[in-house]
């Protein structure tokens, strides 16, 4: 009945097979970090999300003390100024912002001194990444306080780091630790590198992945992102319990 059906009034659109509905990391927020560098690439990139059939997205900008030094004041201005502009075109979609952080002292710091940190959703979620060598010594300590402060730590990207690559017990303990994992979309396309693409596939095969999530920060990305929802391991993966869609 459905080929039917499909024959007569075609095949159905991606963004009707997309049961992705909320995005959770990227980077939006013009000119903050190495994200989008203007309001119009933003509504540009929020439009074609829509299209894709997404209903929500959490923008997530950089803090690291080295290079980005965004605070939730910065990002809260930020986000403003995109909600005027969408507005400004008539175009009414919800974004929220919170923050991808990296792990390092002055996030330590802040966690210890019960500094605001930007979180998202009814569980409190905090979106954090390391750097890609090697990991911080006390990534267990940043995530048992962000826990003792009530909130639930998201890994991004698992996949990227290339110290998990001959690793893969360090990040079992992370995760028995009670920490969510979020893949990149790209990954699935081998966008980044070849490990990448198999590393995501492995916590796929493995019902280890919590989010999936753009990490979009240009069109560009955006346009790797919708061939990503062509490979077989993105239709592998929307099968699976994501949590993406409970942050509407
Ligand atoms: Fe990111």
């Amino acid at each position: 009945m459905t080929s039917i059906l499909n024959a007569i009034f075609g095949a159905k659109k991606p963004s009707e097979q997309n049961i992705l509905h909320v995005d959770m990391h990227s980077h939006l927020l013009a000119a903050i970090d190495d994200g989008v560098g203007s309001l119009e690439e933003s509504f540009e990139i929020i439009r074609k999300f829509r299209e894709l059939g997404y209903k929500k997205i959490i923008t997530t900008p950089h803090i690291m003390s080295d290079f980005y030094r965004n605070t939730p004041e910065i990002i809260q201005k930020k986000l403003k100024d995109l909600q005027d502009f969408l507005d400004s075109k008539a175009f009414y979609f919800p974004v929220e912002a919170a923050a991808e952080y990296y792990v390092d002292e002055a996030f330590l710091e802040m966690l210890r001194n019960k500094q605001p940190i930007l979180s998202f959703g009814k569980e409190k979620y905090i979106l954090f990444e390391t750097g890609f060598m090697n990991p911080p010594p006390f990534i267990e300590e940043a995530i048992f306080l962000m826990q003792t402060e009530g909130y639930k730590p998201i890994f991004a990207h698992p996949e990227r780091y290339i110290y998990l690559y001959d690793n893969f017990s360090m990040l079992e303990r992370m995760i028995e630790m009670g920490i969510c994992l979020q893949i990149n979309l790209l990954s699935l396309t081998g966008y980044y590198s070849r490990e990448a693409k198999k590393m995501a596939e492995k916590l796929i095969d493995a019902n280890l992945v919590d989010f999936a999530a753009s990490d979009c920060h240009s069109l560009k990305h955006f346009e790797a992102l919708k061939e990503s929802t062509k490979t077989s391991y993105y239709k592998k993966l929307i099968q699976k319990d994501l949590l993406n869609n409970t942050l509407m």
